[in-house]
């Protein structure tokens, strides 16, 4: 089916300055088969329309190993069928090989009318939370911006993780959060720069209860220029309960007014049987006016027992009831109609006080290194993929050489004007924005 589309358009683009005809097809990557996500006020949209992200996280071998799930064609189209038999619009990849061809997957999926949602890091590539100050350098944002120049191009691709769970439970990691906004920033500012479609950019919080609230904050806080267009967390506390038990209650009350969207990067539970009450909870108006969905964990069955589907060669066995409780959930509970409940306006908050538990000035942010500046005009150029030899410890591609001390929590309205712009919503609601936004503003003060 999605196969036999993607070889006649192909042939179609083979043959076309000799024959055209009505019906020849553009090449994949530039076929608009799905209508873009922004970010705006606090959820996605599409067009006019709310979008919600019912998805699930495909990263089969799991996180820790190098495979780019998105290259593998093959396996890719068989997993597809099955993204479609769950009902799902989005992934979540959690790392690619920036030297390999993605077309055909992507296009799959787009057919599917699935989005994705990118890690742009891998493991050779990422900050080290040990060493942040080596880690974020020239080579890495290179690699990085490389990423964002290959997949840029898709109208598929709804977001990218700047970072994930690079802050933990572990004493001491909340020093890496600058690094991270620092790249989120980078990263903005580099789709910015190539005039790229403006996707949505931010980080993937791990579910640690402790430093939840000031790590979204922390992301949401200073002048626009290094604030997120979203922010999202892991949580794994709905262990076939319901909204309350779970605590989710709270964390709907704790993220009201939060200014921006949120959804979670990975749920599910499997401390008991799972029926996926979580979606039941994500699509009603309990939810709705602050989250935007969120990513079941995960497709594929690792040795950590999350996954709905056993591979096995080239065999993809649906694991029974979750698999079809999954699709069942999906089904009984679809995207709501209308805005949810979503604030039309964005709005930053003010900074986590730096304390014991966090231990961040709110004030200084790392500039971006020289070198790597340099790729804002010229391009990053090809990606290094997972050949390439890593970036953790490359400090002569260029360190960062000065802090900003401008990154103060004090101008939310300012932040608001260009938040509303990048969405590509249209004047009066700029407008309409950054008035409501001067007044949250005020009452911050
Ligand atoms: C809600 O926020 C408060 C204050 O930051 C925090 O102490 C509490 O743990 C949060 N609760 C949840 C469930 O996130
Ligand atoms: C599947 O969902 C049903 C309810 O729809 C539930 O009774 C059952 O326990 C679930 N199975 C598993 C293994 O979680
Ligand atoms: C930037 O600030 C951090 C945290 O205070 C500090 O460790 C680092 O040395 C500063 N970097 C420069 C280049 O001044």
């Amino acid at each position: 089916m999605k196969t036999t589309t993607f070889l006649s358009a192909l042939a179609a683009s083979a043959i076309v300055s000799a024959t055209p005809t009505k019906t020849d097809k553009q090449p994949p990557s530039k076929r608009a088969t799905v209508p873009t996500v922004t970010a705006s006020g606090n959820a996605f949209w599409t067009g006019k329309d709310r979008f919600y992200i019912r998805g699930i996280d495909y990263q089969p071998g799991g996180s820790s190993g190098e495979t780019d799930p998105l290259a593998d064609t093959t396996h890719c189209l068989r997993d597809v069928e099955k993204f479609k038999k769950l009902g799902v619009n989005t992934v979540r990849v959690y790392m690619v090989d920036n030297s390999q061809d993605h077309d055909e997957c992507m296009t799959a999926l787009a057919d599917a009318g699935i989005y994705l949602v990118l890690d742009v890091n891998t493991p050779k590539y990422s900050i080290n939370r040990a060493d942040p100050y080596l880690s974020y350098n020239g080579a890495y944002l290179q690699n990085i911006f490389a990423t964002i120049d290959m997949f840029a191009k898709y109208d598929n691709v709804l977001a990218f993780f700047s970072g994930n769970e690079v802050i933990n439970e572990e004493p001491g990691t909340t020093v890496s959060a600058p690094y991270v906004k620092a790249v989120t920033r980078d990263m903005r500012n580099y789709i910015k720069a190539r005039k790229y479609r403006q996707i949505p950019v931010g980080y993937s919080a791990a579910d640690v209860a402790e430093n939840r609230m000031q790590t979204a904050h922390y992301f949401n806080c200073g002048p626009d220029e290094v604030r997120s267009d979203f922010f999202a967390f892991n949580d794994y506390s709905w262990c076939t309960s319901d909204f309350v038990t779970s605590g989710w209650d709270k964390k709907v009350q704790n993220f009201t007014d939060y200014g921006l969207p949120i959804f979670l990067s990975e749920y599910g539970c499997i401390e008991n049987t799972r029926d996926f009450g979580e979606i039941k909870a994500l699509m009603s108006s309990d939810m709705t006016g602050v989250y935007s969905g969120g990513l079941m964990y995960e497709y594929t069955m690792e040795k950590n027992g999350y996954g709905i589907v056993q591979i096995k060669g080239e065999t993809a066995t649906e694991l029974k009831p979750e698999f079809d409780n999954l699709s069942k959930a999906m089904k009984a509970n679809p995207a709501p109609t209308g805005s949810g409940g979503a604030s039309a306006t964005s709005a930053a908050v003010e900074c986590p006080t730096q304390d014991s538990v966090w231990e961040v000035d709110p004030d200084i942010l790392p500039e971006i290194p020289a070198e790597a500046q340099a790729y804002m005009d010229k391009g990053a150029g090809t990606g290094v993929g997972f050949k390439g030899t890593g970036s953790q410890t490359a400090g002569d591609s260029g360190l960062s050489t000065s802090n900003s001390t401008s990154a103060a929590s004090s101008s939310g309205s300012k932040g608001d004007d260009s938040a509303a712009g990048r969405s590509g919503i249209s004047a009066v609601a700029v407008t309409g924005g950054a008035l409501a936004a001067t007044l949250f503003g005020a009452f911050l003060l």
